[in-house]
């Protein structure tokens, strides 16, 4: 009988993993081969098929991965083709016990490891909150999270990039007006923004001083209207998370407006099909006219991408140049992206709301369609803005939420190197 050590073994049993996360030892109740697969099995009755060569490359103990860096070791140009699984048994413990053949090495798995594989746990999407759609009915600001701890309480954080990957829009408040708190919470979160023409870190300015105009050459910096939009476009991955924090504020109106994409996609597809489709196949080059610069890509304006990749908008008609479709297909691609635009901009789905000093809004860039209100008073506004892609925002949620069901006050990364430093 396998003993239950699940209560005294939640960092890790007696098996290393392939990587550096705590695994609960879930212990295996009956391994079996069938021809190159085994087939391991836990009380619940949830089985898993292991193929021969994925698990001969994740035999820690059998020179399948690297101690030190959790990386791979086999070059797949190696591979035996005789290679062979010699015997598949439960270890006492519960672990998974392989013999190799013809090498007759012996390698021990945690039943752990594999059962997260088993729940597929293993996918991009583990440890994210499910995207929600939202309309300005059911939102009607961003989500808002008190900021005053952001440096020492790391449950402000990990609530706030849940709310990033559900919503796709989160709000902290109570920053203070650092110009430089963006960079240096990126560097706390560990994470690497996204460099641009613009810069790494970037000014949204207006001085409405003279007959209510700004000396400005971007729109962005003016008192205007700013119609719904993604930002970049023109780049073949525009920017994941756009992130704007208020250092000043003495402006009336000029609400930021969001919308989300989510839902007029859904709103789409529901009630205007031929547009929809459209919309996503139909694609139009972007591209910037900055002196000295000429960044385009070609794409639809409703982009999902390969499978499993985050949709992406690209909606910014200050930089979109030219149809790069058929001639017969331009006149039901206008058609498409005039309603596209209006829902867009229709009070249902937008929220408007104020920036305060010491705000700070994140939003998915690609998802999102954020915009603003003309200014209703004259005054100075300063947003300083920053671009976080996809890759770090998401490294840095599942790495929150792992360490908090790990119930670890540290990074679940840093406290197992630290643990692999100590045992060497
Ligand atoms: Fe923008």
């Amino acid at each position: 009988m396998v003993a239950d050590r699940t209560a005294s073994l939640t960092h890790g049993g007696d098996a290393p993993t392939p990587d550096f996360y705590s695994y609960r030892w879930h212990p295996v109740t009956s391994a079996s081969v069938d021809g190159d697969f085994v087939i391991v099995g836990w009380s619940d009755g949830l089985t898993y098929r292991c193929y021969k060569y994925w698990l001969r490359e994740n035999a820690v103990d059998a020179g399948g991965v690297d101690l030190a860096t959790r990386e791979g070791l086999i070059d797949p140009a190696f591979h035996l083709d005789e290679l062979a699984i010699g015997s598949a048994s439960v270890g006492a413990d519960g672990s998974l016990q392989i013999r190799w053949s013809p090498e007759s090495v012996d390698a021990t798995y945690h039943p752990g490891w594999l059962r997260h594989v088993a729940e597929s746990k293993h996918l991009p999407s583990s440890w994210l909150p499910e995207p929600t759609a939202w309309t300005a009915e059911s939102l009607t600001e961003p989500p808002t999270h008190d900021g005053t701890n952001v440096f020492t309480d790391p449950e402000v954080l990990r609530a706030w990039g849940d709310d990033l990957m559900r919503y796709g829009i989160s709000r902290l408040s109570n920053l203070g007006t650092d110009h430089d708190f963006g960079l240096k919470l990126a560097e706390h979160l560990k994470v690497a923004v996204r460099d641009t023409n613009f810069g790494l870190a970037w000014d949204v300015k207006a001085d409405i001083t003279m007959a209510g105009s700004a000396d400005t050459n971007s729109t962005a910096n003016s008192n205007l209207r700013l119609g719904p939009h993604t930002d970049l476009p023109t780049r073949e991955t525009p920017p994941g998370f756009q992130f704007l924090h208020c250092v000043v504020n003495e402006t009336e109106g000029g609400f930021s407006t969001m919308a989300d994409g989510m839902a007029i996609a859904a709103e789409l597809e529901a009630n205007h099909p031929e547009h929809y489709e459209a919309l996503c196949t139909l694609k139009w080059v972007f591209f910037n006219r900055g002196p000295g610069i000429d960044h385009r890509w070609s794409g639809p304006l409703i982009d999902h991408g390969v499978d499993g990749s985050p949709l992406t908008f690209r909606a910014f008609y200050p930089v979109r140049g030219f149809p790069d479709m058929a001639h017969q297909d331009m006149p039901r691609a206008y058609a498409a992206m005039k309603v596209f635009s209006q829902l867009g901009a229709q009070d249902r789905f937008r929220m408007a709301y104020p920036f305060a000093p010491g705000d700070m809004v994140g939003f998915d860039n690609r998802r999102i369609l954020h915009g603003r209100d003309a200014f209703a008073s004259g005054g100075k506004r300063h947003l300083r803005g920053m671009y976080i892609d996809q890759d770090e925002v998401r490294s840095f949620v599942r790495v929150a939420n792992r360490t908090q069901a790990a119930g670890l006050d540290k990074p679940e990364l840093q406290s197992q190197s630290n643990r692999i430093q100590q045992e060497s």
